[in-house]
């Protein structure tokens, strides 16, 4: 039973929108999954942009049409995480982003919302005719990892990624 639903984001969040990108900058995260968030101060010009990488005629050309879904508690409807689902795979994608990126807000972490968003995800997908998703993560990054293998995720190598001079594991997930 999870804790947590996926939502579009909307007008009614545009604070809580506000709230998540300051506490995402403050911890000088990385913004996986937010849709690029970090380059719009205005939550609403990033809502017009969200919305416009759903539909293929508005996405723009260098990017994959994608969903980006909010995740907000049950109990009070507060946006605890950021995660998008990717219709189709690039040449990019399909070697190092996946199909799913996701964070958790800073102050929410370790409360197990990151599986929770990331099983969500994978229900989406699945729905989506996408069988077989993708997932990666910096090799770095242990708490992705056992998010990726608490939802099934079967490890198939690791890919070199020159510009960011990091390894990326890529692991696959049969839904
Ligand atoms: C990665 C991230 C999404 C995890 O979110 P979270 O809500 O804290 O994760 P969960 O509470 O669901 O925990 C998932 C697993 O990671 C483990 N974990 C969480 N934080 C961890 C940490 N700092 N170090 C090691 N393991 C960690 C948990 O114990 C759990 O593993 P387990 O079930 O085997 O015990 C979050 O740290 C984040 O937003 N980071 C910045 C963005 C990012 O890296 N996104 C992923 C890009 S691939």
């Amino acid at each position: 039973m999870s804790d947590i639903i996926l939502v579009r984001p909307d007008e009614t969040m545009l604070d809580e929108i506000a709230a998540y990108r300051e506490a995402m900058l403050a911890a000088e995260d990385s913004f996986d999954g937010c849709g690029g968030l970090e380059d719009y101060e205005s939550p609403a010009a990033w809502l017009q942009h969200v919305r416009d990488m759903e539909n293929p005629e508005t996405c723009p050309p260098h990017l994959v049409t994608a969903t980006i879904y909010a995740a907000v508690c049950k109990t009070d409807y507060g946006m605890v995480g950021m995660i998008d689902l990717r219709h189709r795979l690039n040449d990019f994608l399909a070697e190092y982003g996946g199909h799913i990126g996701y964070s958790v807000r800073p102050d929410e972490r370790r409360k197990g919302y990151a599986k929770q968003m990331l099983a969500l995800a994978l229900d989406e997908a699945k729905k989506r005719g996408i069988n077989r998703v993708l997932v990666t993560c910096d090799e770095k990054n242990a708490a992705s990892a056992r998010t990726i293998l608490a939802n099934g995720g079967v490890f198939e190598r690791n890919a070199w990624l020159e510009d960011e001079k990091q390894t990326v594991r890529r692991y696959w997930i049969n839904v």
